[in-house]
């Protein structure tokens, strides 16, 4: 009796060894294959989240510069009377141009043209005489130009000011910079909200601070790239530069 229940005690216990055996088998290889499983997620994880969060980032930012041109375009296409205007420009256009010799104001016209969208001229309510751009001799311009403060007079004002979405404005270069009655322009409406651009003609000095010193006099409106033409630039040019400004 005593050899047959010891067998059967043996027996028994083998069996358990065995069975806690292969318990311990199934427990502890989820937890290292899930370890492996955590750090291999983790790496991905890691590798995505250096390349996926940036590409989302990227994602973002395209996607909320794109929600600003859409939103401009949803507006173009309720303002604007023509199907291909509300395509080519963001929301109803105005734009604005001063040109005391005439350079600029043959690119400010193509703009317009091309975009459908409504052409005004700045000039000042004391003309500039050739006596007062003859730069260099202590003009009237040159004398306005060193005077951050100067602001000359505008002759006529833009009507409705609040309907347009877009505002395009066309000047010459003086002094490096955009003439001052630019920046009357600037401070004579409220562009909160409205989409900005500039253009300039020069005879060769580069665009340097003048959009930057504009872009200063309206913080709450939203600018795009600035851009210098040379003297005669083309229509097709202009059109090409708007196409890729307001459709980047
Ligand atoms: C007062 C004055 C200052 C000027 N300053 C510059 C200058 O700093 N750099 C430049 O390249 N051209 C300068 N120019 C030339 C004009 O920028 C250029 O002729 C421009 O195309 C004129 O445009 P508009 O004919 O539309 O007025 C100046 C012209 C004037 C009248």
């Amino acid at each position: 009796m005593k050899s047959p229940t010891l067998f059967s005690t043996l027996l028994l216990a083998l069996f358990l060894s065995l069975f806690a055996a292969c318990s311990d088998d199934g427990s502890s290889s989820p937890t290292g294959t899930g370890e492996a499983i955590e750090s291999s997620v983790s790496q991905d994880g890691k590798s995505s989240a250096t390349s996926s969060p940036a590409t989302s980032k990227n994602e973002t930012s395209s996607s909320s510069e794109s929600t600003v041109s859409n939103s401009s375009a949803n507006s173009s296409s309720a303002t604007s009377s023509s199907a291909t205007s509300a395509s080519k420009s963001r929301g109803k256009t105005l734009v604005a141009y001063f040109s005391r010799t005439g350079n600029t104001k043959p690119l400010a016209e193509y703009a317009a043209e091309y975009l459908d969208a409504t052409l005004f001229e700045i000039t000042a309510k004391i003309p500039y005489t050739d006596e007062d751009i003859a730069y260099y001799t202590d003009c009237r311009a040159d004398r306005e130009q060193k005077d951050e403060s100067a602001r000359p007079e505008i002759a006529t004002a833009v009507e409705n000011m609040d309907e347009y979405d877009t505002v395009i404005i066309a000047h010459p270069i003086w002094h490096g910079i955009a003439p001052r009655i630019i920046s009357t322009f600037l401070e004579s409406y409220d562009f909160s909200g409205k989409t900005l651009l500039t253009f300039c003609t020069s005879a060769s000095s580069p665009l340097g601070q003048s959009a930057k010193l504009l872009q200063e006099l309206t913080p709450n409106s939203t600018w795009l790239e600035s851009k210098r033409f040379a003297i005669g630039t083309s229509r097709e040019e202009i059109e090409e530069w708007l196409e890729d400004v307001l459709h980047p």
